[in-house]
């Protein structure tokens, strides 16, 4: 397998808006994330992404950009974020920018002038269709409910929106389209940026003729077969000429709907697409009649089953990226694991050595180092999020969920609860901000805060430090096979990693408890004498017959 910078890399997800104020107005910036480098650097990581800091009327949160190539006001000015390029390279760190390129703000200069006429220069620039028989021209439903139609009266005509109706999708069947998209990029790589995070691109080339989706009995509007179309692979290997290949740069891709085959496409070994994508198979296990909207939880079976499909079918063909959690999901402790106060320092150092210990390139989300928990929202007026406010409205007045129930699934489900401020110490608003919070702050930022954890050595802080710096020890953590062990336990999750080197061969074992008692587990004859590269527990030597404690984790060497 071919090494690569990427591959041996841990990435840290910095979702500015909630990372760190330094003016006092309640919201995150640059100058903030400035001043929290050190930490990142004490952390270990190698690359950040970053999510949006555009131009944006913060419809989404940045995902809904106005312009690309300016700094949105609330975050800085570009000279801070050249600043903040500067200081993470002085660390060596790498920065990942967000690519949200399916889709601009309804306010970006191209949309404004797309809408002024049918013969705007701009028009193609994005979808517009007459409406049918006084609705819209088909039945395709936005990802935020209800039609991804919005009717225009300045044309009386309609435009294609996935997401909010502030996020038109732009055109990428235009080569003009393309052009402006793939100069932007370069303009950003010129900078000096090491890589692009790109933005549901799974969903950027559209069925011809955008024919009706297949409706649900019940339902009023059909999931849009945009996902993987007809053009996308075309249209990333232009990409790739265009910009990608004239840099030394890190890509991943944001690929709902991604299935095995076309992950081996967008990743293709050879580097004509991307370098991994993201996939959401295992984030939609606990999916339910609802989609996300439901309290159900994920069994470890079916969670190893698709982890170990992706682990074993990618080798050697395309790579993975390993994420439990990201401004989208709720926080990986409270969905995988327990977030109980008796729980959960064990359990969020056991569910990361079973993430980082896989092959792929892991992905930390800020806070997830800490092992901060999903958020409570007693009420709507505490929730932000665009998704989980129109969904509430929804399913709310359809009377198909009650308001408890959905209040319910919006605290375990809803996007909020992992985008609340970082927990950086026991002060007023956790340390985030001396002013009024965007967002309310996780009421447990006095028992969970990085001042706290980088002073204790045992602390879920500290664990990841190691993991990460183990990563760069042993090469069998990187690239070795990997073999799932004890496929229908309903509470272990056992793997070995296997690579052969030129004078032998390093093995790997990683048992993890799922479990909220204690476990067993026969250790494997090869492994008898292996040495423990980390684990959670007090373990100090490997013998025959490990009783695990509640959520332990344990890698075993064995060279
Ligand atoms: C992606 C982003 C999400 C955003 C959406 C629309 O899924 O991660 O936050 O709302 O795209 O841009």
């Amino acid at each position: 397998m071919e090494r690569k910078w990427w591959k041996e890399a841990v990435v840290y997800q910095i979702y500015p808006r909630s990372f760190m104020d330094s003016d006092g107005d309640g919201v995150g910036d640059l100058k903030g994330i400035i001043s929290r480098l050190d930490y990142l650097k004490e952390l270990g990581v190698d690359v950040v992404w970053l999510s949006p800091v555009y131009k944006s009327p913060n419809d989404d949160n940045g995902y809904d950009i106005s312009d690309y190539q300016a700094i949105m006001e609330e975050f800085g000015t570009m000279e801070d974020f050249d600043r903040m390029l500067a200081g993470m390279h002085e660390r060596g760190i790498r920065l990942v920018m967000d690519l949200v390129v399916n889709h601009t703000s309804d306010e970006h200069p191209w949309f404004v002038e797309s809408r002024k006429s049918k013969d705007n220069p701009y028009r193609d620039y994005y979808f517009w269709r007459e409406g049918k028989e006084g609705k819209e021209p088909n039945n395709w439903a936005s990802c935020f409910s209800g039609s991804a139609w919005q009717y225009d009266d300045a044309t009386d005509m309609y435009y294609l929106h996935l997401f909010s109706k502030k996020q038109p999708d732009l055109n990428w069947d235009n080569p003009k389209v393309r052009d402006e998209v793939f100069s932007m990029m370069n303009w950003w790589c010129d900078k000096g940026i090491d890589g692009f995070r790109m933005d549901v691109i799974s969903m950027i080339s559209k069925k011809p003729g955008l024919p009706d989706g297949e409706l649900f009995p019940g339902a009023q509007y059909a999931w849009p077969g945009v996902v993987n179309g007809p053009h996308v692979h075309e249209y990333l290997q232009e990409m790739n000429c265009q910009v990608l290949s004239h840099y030394d740069l890190m890509t991943v891709g944001e690929c709902a709907g991604v299935t095995i085959e076309e992950a081996k496409k967008y990743a293709r070994a050879d580097g004509k697409e991307l370098s991994m994508v993201f996939q959401f198979e295992h984030v939609g296990l606990d999916d339910g009649r609802f989609g996300k909207w439901t309290d159900r939880r994920v069994d470890l079976r079916d969670f190893k089953r698709i982890m170990s499909k992706w682990q074993s079918e990618l080798a050697g063909a395309a790579w993975n990226s390993l994420f439990l959690g990201n401004h989208d999901q709720p926080r990986s402790l409270s969905r995988f694991g327990c977030d109980a106060p008796q729980h959960r320092v064990m359990c969020a150092k056991m569910l990361a050595t079973c993430l980082h210990m896989m092959q792929g390139t892991p992905y930390v989300y800020q806070g997830e180092e800490l092992g901060m928990t999903n958020t409570p929202f007693d009420s709507l007026d505490e929730v932000r999020d665009i998704e989980s406010l129109n969904a509430f409205r929804e399913l709310t007045d359809g009377g198909v969920v009650t308001p408890e129930d959905m209040m319910r699934f919006i605290n375990l489900r809803g996007r909020d609860t992992a985008r609340t401020p970082m927990q950086w110490d026991d002060s007023e608003n956790a340390g985030f901000t001396t002013g009024t919070p965007w967002i309310k702050v996780n009421p447990n930022y006095k028992e969970i805060n990085a001042a706290d954890q980088m002073a204790d050595p045992d602390s879920v802080f500290h664990y990841y430090k190691k993991l990460i710096a183990l990563r760069k020890q042993e090469d069998v953590i990187v690239y070795g096979d990997y073999q799932l062990l004890a496929p229908e336990s309903e509470t272990l999750y056992a793997y070995t990693r296997t690579l052969e080197r030129e004078d032998g061969t390093d093995e790997l074992l990683v048992i993890c408890s799922f479990a909220g008692q204690e476990e067993t587990f026969e250790i494997p004859e090869k492994f008898l004498d292996g040495e423990i590269l980390i684990g959670n527990g007090r373990r100090e030597s490997v013998e025959r017959r490990f009783i695990l404690a509640p959520y332990e984790a344990v890698a075993i060497l064995k060279r």
